[in-house]
């Protein structure tokens, strides 16, 4: 991180007033940047992280939570939260008896906040590329929930196929996100359907099938943008 970025902390709503769109919020947080930009706006970000979220009305990870929770998976089942960041999914999912959850971001200010939640067993800091193989052994986990991570500027979802590859043959991705379409301006890899096409393009090489009935439409992902829940079983 920039040295003089180290003492600085930011609020991305602290300045703004209720008439203000979302797309200019949208604007700071969702644009195409390289890892280290990122990782430097959640350092300055994680402080007040929650606030914002609440004032934004982004409902990503509870809106994940929700719908994991409709799964009725097993309660035993191994879990991981990538991109978990200050650990919204994790408290969610610790109350309705899911403890085998491990916890996944690349960001150390993030991370320390979802720590003093205690809601996960083990922590993971690693970044999230398609070129660099995570640091987990394949086949791990039951379930693997996020929230928030596919959009510009955050995890490319052409890392996907790492995640497949950490998940039990049989096992499940969920994630919630906003619609991809609302992308498509922003950065190239979310225009003319990419998004869409590359999670059929896992269907058609035999990497996972998508369940019956997803990706559902959620309501109110962030103010009142609707966005989608997908749920994917591993071949
Ligand atoms: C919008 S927050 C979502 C946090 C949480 N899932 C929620 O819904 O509240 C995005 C998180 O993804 C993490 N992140 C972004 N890009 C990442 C990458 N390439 N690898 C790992 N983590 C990343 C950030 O550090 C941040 O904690």
């Amino acid at each position: 991180m920039n040295e003089n970025n180290v003492n600085q902390t930011i609020s991305l709503t602290k300045n703004l007033d209720c008439e203000k769109s979302v797309d200019q919020l949208l604007d700071q947080l969702v644009k195409p940047k390289n890892h280290q930009e990122t990782d430097d706006f959640y350092s300055i970000w994680a402080s007040n992280y929650e606030k914002d979220i609440k004032e934004m009305d982004y409902n990503g990870g509870q809106i994940a939570a929700k719908y994991f929770l409709q799964m009725n998976f097993n309660k035993n089942d191994k879990i991981l939260d990538i991109g978990a960041g200050t650990g919204i999914i994790g408290e969610i999912l610790n109350k309705n008896g899911y403890h085998n959850l491990d916890a996944l971001d690349n960001n150390d200010e993030m991370l320390k906040i979802l720590k003093e939640k205690n809601c996960y067993q083990n922590i993971i800091k690693s970044i999230v590329t398609p070129d660099r193989k995570l640091p987990i052994n394949d086949q791990q986990y039951d379930v693997i929930i996020m929230a928030g991570i596919f959009c510009p500027g955050h995890i490319d979802y052409r890392s996907l196929e790492q995640i497949i590859r950490i998940t039990k043959s049989g096992g499940f991705i969920c994630w919630s996100m906003g619609n991809p379409k609302i992308y498509a301006d922003r950065d190239q890899l979310y225009s003319d359907d990419n998004f869409d096409r590359y999670i059929s393009l896992l269907c058609d090489k035999m990497k996972w099938l998508s369940v019956l009935g997803y990706p559902i439409i959620v309501e109110n992902y962030i103010k009142n943008l609707s966005g989608l829940f997908y749920a994917m079983q591993v071949v």
